[in-house]
């Protein structure tokens, strides 16, 4: 007897065999894409709220450390759970080396001021260029979705833009409070 887990990822599976090879084709792009970006997001976060120093650096380590947790265990598990369920292949970002390059938007690498530090403003600087282009993405994908009629990513997906969204909220308050 199946589980009711089972049940459900049946009944979340929208059938990827009538939609055709090229739809499938983007809508696996997309969704390896989102996902390598949400990988690029949570290293950031993770890696650049170690070394900030300066007016401001206990506040964006705490906002670094709660988004980070967003990217990973919201964001990007959700993303996988789908991949999986829709029967997409995740080899092609199995290395972390290639998130560079199924990513739409670039990952911005922190510039190291000094020894080790790294500026408030300007680390939130590009924190708030990521949160815009995760926007971008999650606009796109809602838009995809919507139109193949995947109801149930889009609902998620709807949920994930408006996280997106408080995150840069968050990010562009913090910024305009520090001197
Ligand atoms: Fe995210
Ligand atoms: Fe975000």
């Amino acid at each position: 007897m199946k589980k009711i887990s089972d049940l459900t990822d049946i009944l979340n599976v929208i059938s990827t065999s009538e939609m055709g090879a090229e739809v499938n084709e983007q809508y696996k792009t997309l969704l390896l894409s989102a996902l390598s970006e949400e990988f690029n997001a949570w290293y950031f976060y993770l890696i650049t709220k170690e070394f900030v120093v300066g007016d401001g650096y206990k506040d964006v380590r705490e906002l670094f450390t709660e988004t980070a947790e967003d990217e990973l265990e919201d964001h990007a598990y959700w993303l996988i759970d789908r991949i999986k369920q829709l029967g997409y292949s995740v080899e092609q970002i199995a290395h972390p080396s290639s998130w560079a390059s199924v990513a739409e938007h670039p990952f911005i690498k922190p510039s190291f001021e000094e020894t080790n530090t790294i500026c408030p403003k300007r680390v939130l600087e590009i924190a708030i260029q990521s949160e815009l282009d995760a926007i971008a993405t999650y606009t796109n994908l809602v838009e995809f979705t919507n139109a193949i009629k995947d109801s149930t990513s889009n609902l998620k997906l709807r949920e994930i833009l408006a996280d997106e969204e408080e995150h840069l909220n968050k990010l562009r308050d913090l910024y305009n409070s520090i001197k």
